[in-house]
């Protein structure tokens, strides 16, 4: 099996880049292979364009760059997504790939009678998102629910992709301890005793 863990951080040397290490280390150490896709690094441009808005409205093909990460993804049997929390959601680089790539026609298709078909049931998701603030604040505020809401759900239930993990990972007093969890999260990606966490 093959894991393609997604990481939206400028930093290499940010605990983001560690988990997402950890993470590809735990994958390979269950015996799969795993392919880090570091989209600050490979330059990844977020910005949805007018050329990005004719493919949504299928008046012209995929660009080469989005066609070629929509392969890497369909090489892909589990996507893995490791992101700091800005501003109570994903950083715009991660927001503008899923804008990008989760393209109408790839990820749903839209159907002139305003149905739509989910086209990532295939794909297992898990969510590893690093905040800076506590898990008392993310509920007081709402923030948990709208985060859920917004991409489990709103995002990847829209195209069918079942979201295996969602981990909100706040800080702790050795945050070495997030490196711990998520070794054990790759090592339990391609484990089938795992459960949906979101229904499409
Ligand atoms: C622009 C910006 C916005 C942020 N917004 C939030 C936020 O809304 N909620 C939160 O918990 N942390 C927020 N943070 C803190 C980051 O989530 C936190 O620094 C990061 O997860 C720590 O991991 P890192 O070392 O990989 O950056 C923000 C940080 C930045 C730079």
């Amino acid at each position: 099996m093959h894991a393609l863990i997604v990481v939206a951080h400028p930093d290499p040397a940010s605990l983001s880049h560690a988990v997402a290490q950890a993470l590809a280390d735990g994958v390979s150490g269950a015996g799969h292979s795993v392919e880090i896709a570091d989209l600050a690094k490979e330059g990844f441009d977020p910005r949805f364009s007018l050329n990005d808005l004719s493919v949504h409205r299928r008046e012209i093909v995929q660009p080469a760059d989005i066609a070629a990460e929509q392969a890497r993804v369909d090489r892909a049997d589990a996507l893995v997504l490791v992101y700091p929390i800005y501003w109570w959601s994903m950083p715009a680089l991660l927001k503008g790939w899923i804008d990008r790539v989760f393209a109408n026609g790839w990820a749903y298709e839209e159907l002139a009678d305003m149905k739509t078909i989910k086209k990532l049931e295939h794909l297992p998701v898990h969510l590893v998102a690093l905040a800076g603030a506590d898990m008392r604040t993310f509920a007081r505020h709402g923030y948990y629910g709208a985060m859920k809401t917004q991409i489990d759900h709103g995002i990847f239930g829209y195209c069918g992709a079942p979201v295996v993990t969602s981990e909100f990972l706040v800080p702790v007093p050795e945050m070495s301890e997030h490196l711990d969890t998520a070794r054990a999260l790759g090592g339990k990606v391609f484990k089938p005793a795992n459960k949906t966490a979101e229904a499409a």
